[in-house]
């Protein structure tokens, strides 16, 4: 949440702070500022709304200067406006900064300063660490210290946020230093790009794309001291850490929109690479089972494990259910999918043979980070499955598997996804071929797999169909998404993403548990949404969409191919390919996605930027 850049070197910062905003964008979107320094004072430019406002100000207003900072906002504390927009002020112009995070002890601080003189502008958690900031400044000043020395303000930002509580990720800028860019962060990324005779700063790479190739992932209590031809880390117990550089992986074309119109779109496409390259190098046909490089655990300490925790949130979390009876289903071994927000603070008796696996497309979700510092601080073996290389997540796990699925930045989610379920169904063959999974069995998992990217090749066919179908039903204001078993998660899944990019109202339930209560919404204006390719309880499935039927509410089926008896019962089929059950969430979620990016469009909803929402979730 929230997105934070930041540049020193030779050039005009305006260019790349902009163009970053507009990358950024996804982590947040109801307001955007920058700030320049141009040698004598720090302008400030910020305007509620998107990036574009902000540009459209500095075009009529420019700044000009090679020192800056910029933010585009998620709101926490205090609403979308002009003046809560970073970055914000301390003191009286000598401190201006960007934060993302929350400080939960903001209102002590305040009243604290307040007391000393402050005076609060906005309604934000941060501008009390900008004043705080400030005050530290001005004490050591007092004391003696010179303001144009850059160590009086790097010491300044460490005693300030000595005193904070919560999270950040920080940018600084000293009206009286003009050359420097100190950054720090707890619990909320920040990435420094290395260049020649100049620096980059972002909340993720993919803003240092195409201006550099060496990045620095700041550390938690790291705070980074930067100039154009310099930039040493301190961390808060008083030591030097080791710079260590690593090379970005990323091209320009990751985060090209190319021929499509919106993100998502593209990213559903993308689909059947994006699994492929989940498998890639991962399938063993000799040994008819999966590897994977970064598990750091033996063939004895993986035996060992009797009992496994997946824990994630929103998609991710539909992921881990999959997981959940894939593993259960390959590996006999009893899985729990926890909610991140729920583990953090619960504490479920787990035995040293636990395993935990976090979830996550960012490697940043707070939740999820909260829940896996939890198990681990317990001694329990922590490893992530995990999209963004280098994120947080991925390098406190003690060990993990990345989805090579490349930036995701619609916000909803869709490749991730399918990419997890990939992951997941290759650990479930890795584990089971430990255990009870026979040879010919995991040779049958692999043959499967290999073929999937062309299924999902064929799958996403249907979007002229889905179009139809949304054209049909764009109106409705309440969705039902029915499943079982493997297809139950999928129903959930499909449900979420209708939420949250059309604004429609939908639930994801297990088909059967609807005469438990949810049937009592059926009606004429509330299509169902069966996701009913053929499985072990066909039959029932198609009894649970007769009860919908009889009760006179619209169905939609997902269906597979040549399933006439459905085409008979329901108003509408999709039809995906027939895959095995274990497989049907790959297929069977496409459709769900078109359908849910098709209706948002029908109804001139923001697909990659819906409201309210940001891509990753770093607050609690
Ligand atoms: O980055 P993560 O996978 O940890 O994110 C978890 C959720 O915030 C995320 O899946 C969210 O639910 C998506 N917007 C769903 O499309």
């Amino acid at each position: 949440m929230c997105g934070i850049v930041g540049y020193v070197g030779p050039k005009q910062a305006y260019s790349y702070l902009i163009e970053g905003l507009f990358r950024l964008e996804y982590r947040g979107y109801d307001s955007a500022g920058i700030a320049i320094q141009d040698g004598e004072q720090i302008g400030i430019r910020k305007k509620t709304g998107r990036v574009t406002e902000l540009a459209e100000l500095c075009r009529q207003e420019p700044l000009k200067g090679s020192i800056g900072i910029g933010h585009t906002r998620w709101a926490t504390h205090g609403a979308p406006s002009d003046t809560n927009s970073h970055p914000h002020v301390g003191g009286n112009g000598e401190v201006v900064l960007a934060h993302n995070g929350v400080i939960e002890n903001y209102s002590i601080l305040r009243d604290r300063l307040r007391e000393l003189g402050y005076v609060f502008r906005t309604s934000t958690d941060t501008e009390v660490v900008a004043h705080l900031v400030a005050h530290q400044l001005d004490e050591s000043i007092r004391l003696g210290a010179s303001p144009t020395d850059a160590k009086t303000c790097v010491q300044a930002v460490e005693s300030a946020i000595k005193q904070i509580k919560g999270t950040y990720g920080l940018a600084v800028l000293f009206r009286d230093v003009p050359d420097l860019l100190v950054a720090t962060r707890l619990g909320s990324p920040l990435v420094v790009g290395i260049g020649k005779g100049e620096h980059y700063l972002a909340s993720d790479a993919s803003p240092l794309v195409g201006n550099t190739e060496e990045v620095v992932y700041l550390k938690d209590h790291e705070t980074a001291v930067i100039t154009a031809d310099s930039f040493v880390l301190h961390h808060q117990d008083g030591s030097e850490p080791v710079v260590s550089i690593h090379a970005l992986a990323q091209t320009s074309q990751d985060t090209d929109l190319g021929e499509y119109e919106h993100y998502m779109l593209k990213e559903i496409f993308e689909q059947p690479q994006t699994i492929e390259n989940a498998m890639r190098g991962r399938l063993d046909e000799d040994e008819a089972t999966a590897k994977f490089g970064g598990l750091n655990m033996d063939a004895q300490s993986l035996r060992r494990i009797d009992r496994i925790v997946l824990t994630a949130c929103g998609t991710s979390w539909h992921a881990g259910l999959v997981g959940e009876y894939l593993i259960e289903e390959f590996a006999r071994i009893p899985v729990e999918v926890e909610y991140a927000s729920e583990l953090r603070y619960r504490n479920p008796p787990m035995s040293d043979r636990t395993m935990i696996f976090a979830i996550t497309q960012s490697g940043e979700t707070a939740d999820t980070l909260a829940a896996l510092r939890e198990c681990k601080r317990k001694g329990h073996e922590t490893l992530a499955i995990c999209n963004t290389v280098g994120s947080t997540i991925a390098r406190e796990a003690n060990g993990g598997i990345y989805l090579h699925a490349g930036p995701e930045i619609g916000v909803a989610s869709t490749k991730a996804f399918t990419s997890q379920v990939t992951v997941l169904t290759l650990l479930a063959l890795f584990l089971g071929r430990m255990r009870h999974l026979s040879y010919p069995a995991g040779q049958r998992i692999i043959g499967h797999l290999r073929e999937m990217p062309d299924k999902i090749r064929q799958t996403l066919k249907c979007f002229d169909a889905v179009k139809e179908v949304a054209r049909k039903y764009y109106t409705a204001e309440n969705f039902l998404y029915l499943g079982r078993l493997y297809n139950f998660p999928v129903a959930l899944e499909g449900a979420l993403k209708l939420k949250e990019i059309s604004y429609i109202h939908a639930e994801g339930y297990p088909a059967a548990e609807m005469k438990h209560g949810p049937i009592a919404l059926v009606d004429e204006h509330t299509p169902s949404v069966f996701i009913a390719p053929r499985c072990q309880i066909y039959p029932k499935v198609m009894s649970n969409l007769e009860e919908v039927k009889a009760r006179g509410g619209p169905v939609i089926a997902i269906a597979c191919e040549g399933d006439d008896k459905i085409a008979e019962l329901a108003d509408d089929v999709i039809f995906v390919p027939d895959v095995d059950e274990y497989l049907q969430p790959l297929v069977a979620s496409i459709p769900l996605q078109l359908l849910a990016y098709q209706i948002a469009i029908l109804r001139g909803c923001n697909v990659d930027r819906p409201r309210n929402l940001a891509k990753s979730v770093t607050v609690e």
